[in-house]
């Protein structure tokens, strides 16, 4: 029952609470203390050995295959905290944010909690467990990798067949039966990371002592209805005794002045986890609030909603959007064309840009992991992303994240964490899931970020794809077993958030994956849903080797981090291709072969190789040696920029563009992968340093809103420029320059030729017709392609450069010497480098010797006029002068 009131009304009950913070210094030890120490909360067992020298930098060199004895351990951390009068306080709560995983706590020897799932947050009443003066909490950790595999075990014993992926491909070094702990997925190991299956307290600990009752929290929804946006309100509370009103002062800023509700609570209503006390829809006229749009697309306009109740305020930011995923038929009339896979944010479609989010750190340290976080968004925001998937194997990302990404404009797809896997569905996983599911979608429904959630990764594909053989278990079954989890958590999560989409998984079908029955018979189908792309095989610089999908969620290419970065991770002697070291570091199966496939499908094998054939590749030993690796490092980057770009374009190419087969009309353009977990080869385009890689300064081309594209027609085998525009606004009067300029004549053009645009359309991929001054494409290498389009007062506003594919057949003599003319420091946070070239200079790399926290404004681009000026953009301010920087390009870069 609910009452308004809008006067002052005395609260009968005591309500004063104090909170004592359990976070610092804890003891722990190993399960027999033979090793003991003092650790820090939060945090994880392998940040608390290293602190305390027992082991060595777990990430450096081949340490990560030196520890598995950690994991099989059991740990337990303990620590004392003093009471000056608990009869202060009726009641006392003891909160944890995270249990990582497997864990059973007590206060003075009495057990007060069992924990089986890192996912979910504890409150728990220890009221008669306490005394006066000193008490002792402990945990327990159970190793996180024998509880999986006796689970794995049991579950064969009673159900005759394994639960796969059983373990990970050994070129993982990981561990088994991740499927079987509900714990962050990548811990275990990765095709991009290293298995450090953690235990311990990574988020807060501490007790609230409270009388009779206490306000805990509140989240909510918002939906636009006709002329109103209504914000769903629930207030959590825990309560003692008989029935009390309780009151709540609500208020958001600019839009709702203070006002007041009363509840009137059950009795008891209890020490559960948020236990609701009450809703309220409250209403605000839709004219006066000012909408949150994704990046690029408009402004993050956040407002703060507080609530006040029980001597205890809550403040947290609230911004307002609608979400709808348009799943049309492309064709009414001949359905099986598919149907359409795009996004309406505030009833617009919005072509997501962006890129697939992984954990920030094996670790969990929560200053370094939240300062790399910003700098990570900082960086997605920067390049012009609109979107990040957290990805399924990891987390649910913390507060600080989904509130920075939405002061960032970055949309969040948000997998439930399960992936690559097949899972339990007995009654215990289910309920433990249920647990994990609502109090997840509770805490995030209300951020503004959030615009799809997403069942699973690629747990759909992987039954289709048949990625294991299981004996015993048949395709049906498994699908009767994966309908049974993600229906389960469809219901969950659609019944606690109504105001977003949800799909079964990614990739998957949407619509049509439901009326398959969970489980499409082809979850890659481009006409439907997502896809993810990955393929080896064909060549990833020609826009005709890519398929044509209405949205790609994943798709990406190795690279390696840049000398300076690994060679804070590995001893000298061993950067090279195939160390010991390097290879325990490459976990992609095929990947050592394959990246040198692909590079020197481009670039040229060296000199020293006896052969330039890529069949003898493994038999030139200078390519893998110490003393070509900075180089190799340097080409694998170029490869990476070169193979994301030409994707990204072919899939932007195809916005608002659907072909003969119905194919197209693509929104989404999501590449693997953001960050680093360690210095790896991967996907990555920031590497574990935070320095950006080439393709991170590629990104920002291609996902600029108003871009330009070059590419060859294989139709007519001719040159198709594309004007991409994702604003809302045209832009009029405009002039395409289209310039062949070959190596050997240098920075002047052998054809240059100007077309009048009068309009660039908005929201539109617009071909341009190049048939009445016709350029012939040659596809020697000698030449090269430059577009750009610019306005009437001559500035450029897109451009881009189409290179031959066989850079090795290219005359590396005929490239520019690249120079450092001039250096001006604008502030300590802001240097700007002047560049001059006397010929063209293709991969141009900027560098700073000393390590610095930040970002070039362009770097990796090709020079094909005489000066180029670009900034470094400093997080961290720093004095640098001229003799700090380099510059080089496909000439000499680490030669
Ligand atoms: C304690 O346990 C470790 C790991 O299981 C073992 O190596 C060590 O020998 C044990 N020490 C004692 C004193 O039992
Ligand atoms: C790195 O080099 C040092 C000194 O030579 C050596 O002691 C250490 O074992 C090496 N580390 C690795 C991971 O190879
Ligand atoms: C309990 O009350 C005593 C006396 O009023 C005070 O000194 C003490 O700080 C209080 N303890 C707590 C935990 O609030
Ligand atoms: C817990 O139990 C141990 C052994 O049973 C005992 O030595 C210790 O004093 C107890 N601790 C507390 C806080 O009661
Ligand atoms: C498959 O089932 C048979 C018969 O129940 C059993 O003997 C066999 O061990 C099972 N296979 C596996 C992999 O569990
Ligand atoms: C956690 O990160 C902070 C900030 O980077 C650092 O000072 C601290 O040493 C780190 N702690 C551990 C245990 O690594
Ligand atoms: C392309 O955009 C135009 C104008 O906004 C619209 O009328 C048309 O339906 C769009 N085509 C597709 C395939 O979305
Ligand atoms: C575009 O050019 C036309 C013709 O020269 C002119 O009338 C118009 O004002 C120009 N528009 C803009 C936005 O520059
Ligand atoms: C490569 O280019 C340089 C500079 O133009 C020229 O001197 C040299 O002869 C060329 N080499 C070959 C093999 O064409």
């Amino acid at each position: 029952m609910l009452f308004l009131f809008f006067v002052w009304f005395p609260i009968l009950i005591s309500c004063s609470s104090f909170q004592l913070d359990l976070s610092g210094e804890w003891k722990f030890s190993s399960k027999n203390k033979s090793i003991t120490g003092i650790g820090v909360i939060p945090g994880d067992i392998f940040s608390d050995l290293y602190r305390n020298r027992i082991i060595e930098n777990p990430l450096f060199g081949d340490n990560h295959l030196k520890f598995q004895w950690v994991a099989e351990d059991d740990w337990t951390y303990s620590r004392e905290f003093s009471i000056e009068n608990s009869n202060n306080y009726s009641h006392a709560l003891l909160h944890i944010g995270e249990l990582d995983t497997i864990a059973v706590v007590s206060i003075n020897n009495k057990t007060i909690l069992h924990s089986q799932n890192q996912f979910i947050e504890h409150n728990v009443d220890i009221s008669k467990y306490l005394r006066s003066g000193i008490n002792i909490i402990s945990i327990e950790f159970s190793s996180p990798t024998k509880f999986a595999t006796q689970l794995a075990d049991e579950f064969e014993y009673f159900n005759n067949h394994e639960l796969p992926p059983v373990c990970p491909p050994s070129i993982y070094h990981g561990d088994c039966h991740p499927n079987f702990i509900r714990k962050a997925q990548y811990s275990f190991s990765w095709d991009w990371g290293p298995s450090f299956p953690t235990v311990g307290v990574p988020g807060d600990i501490f007790i609230n002592f409270f009388d009779l009752h206490f306000f805990d929290d509140f989240t909510w929804t918002t939906e636009l209805i006709d002329d109103f946006w209504y914000v769903n309100i629930e207030f959590f509370s825990l309560h003692y005794g008989i029935e009390t009103d309780i009151r709540f002062i609500v208020e958001i800023s600019d839009l709702v002045k203070p006002f007041s509700l009363t509840y009137r609570t059950d009795r008891n209503l209890g020490a559960h986890n948020h236990k609701v006390i009450g809703t309220y829809k409250l209403d605000i006229e839709s004219k006066k609030v000012e909408k949150w749009w994704p990046n690029g697309m408009g402004g993050q306009h956040l407002y703060e909603i507080r609530v006040v109740s029980c001597g205890k305020e809550i403040r947290k930011q609230i911004g307002f959007k609608t979400v709808e995923l348009v799943q049309s038929f492309i064709n009414p009339k001949i359905p099986k064309l598919g149907r359409n896979f795009y996004f309406k944010v505030n009833n617009v479609p919005i072509f997501l840009k962006g890129s697939n989010w992984i954990p920030v750190s094996m670790f969990r340290n929560f200053t370094s992991n939240t300062n790399k976080m910003e700098f990570l968004l900082d960086s997605a925001a920067d390049v012009g992303m609109n979107i990040l998937r957290v990805w399924g194997g990891g987390f649910y990302e913390s507060e600080e994240f989904y509130n920075y990404a939405a002061e960032k404009g970055i949309l969040i797809w948000q997998d439930m964490m399960f992936a690559c896997a097949l899972y339990p569905t007995d009654k215990n996983f289910l309920t433990n899931v249920r647990s994990e599911i609502e109090s997840q979608v509770t805490r995030l429904k209300k951020h503004p970020s959030i615009l799809v959630y997403a069942g699973n990764n690629e747990n759909e594909a992987a039954i289709r794809g048949h990625w294991w053989k299981v004996s015993n278990y048949s395709e049906n079954q498994q699908v009767r077993d994966y309908v049974k989890l993600y229906s389960q958590i469809a219901k969950i999560v659609t019944k606690i958030d109504s105001t977003k989409p949800f799909v079964m998984s990614s990739p998957s079908n949407g619509i049509e994956t439901e009326e398959e029955g969970g489980v499409s018979k082809n979850p890659y189908d481009v006409r439907y849903g997502d896809i993810h792309f990955y393929n080896e095989f064909v060549n990833l610089w020609r826009d005709d080797s890519f398929v044509t999908p209405r949205c790609a969620t994943e798709y990406g290419i190795q690279s390696f981090p840049l000398r300076e970065t690994m060679l804070k991770w590995i001893n000298e002697s061993d950067w090279e291709y195939t160390s010991q070291t390097m290879f325990h570091r490459q976990h992609h199966p095929g990947g050592i072969a394959f990246n040198l496939l692909m590079i020197f499908s481009h670039l040229p094998i060296p000199d020293q190789c006896p052969s330039k054939s890529l069949v003898d590749l493994h038999k030139c030993e200078y390519l893998t040696s110490n003393k070509y690796m900075s180089r190799l490092a340097y080409f694998s980057q170029i490869h990476q920029a070169t193979a994301l770009k030409t994707q990204t374009f072919h899939y932007r190419r195809f916005r608002n563009l659907t072909n003969a087969e119905g194919l197209g009309n693509t929104m989404c353009a999501m590449y693997w992968q953001l960050n680093d977990v360690w210095a790896a080869p991967t996907w990555s385009t920031i590497d574990f340093e935070q320095q950006w890689k080439m393709s991170h300064y590629e990104v920002r081309r291609m996902f600029s809103n108003l871009a330009v594209y070059l590419y060859i027609d294989p139709a007519d085998f001719n040159l198709k420029p594309v004007i991409i525009n994702d604003d809302f606004s045209e832009i009029l009067n405009t002039t395409m320059r289209l310039q062949q300029l070959s190596w050997e004549s240098g920075l002047d053009p052998v054809f240059s030729q100007e077309y009048p645009i009068e309009r660039i359309h908005p929201t539109t991929a617009q071909e341009v017709d190049l048939s009445l001054n016709a350029i012939e494409y040659s596809e020697l290498s000698e030449y090269l392609y430059v577009v750009q389009i610019y306005n009437a007062q001559n500035q450029i506003l897109a451009s881009d450069v189409l290179l031959p594919n066989f850079l090795f057949e290219i005359n590396f003599s005929t490239f520019g010497k690249v120079r450092i003319e001039n250096m001006r420091k604008q502030n300590a946070g802001l240097y700007e480098i002047l560049l001059s070239t006397d010929r063209i200079s293709p991969f141009t790399w900027v560098s700073c010797s000393k390590q610095f926290s930040g970002w070039f404004s362009d770097n990796g681009f090709h020079m094909t006029g005489r000066t180029k000026t670009i900034e470094l953009v400093l997080k961290e301010e720093m004095n640098l002068s001229i003799n700090d920087f380099s510059v080089c390009n496909l000439r000499n870069c680490y030669l």
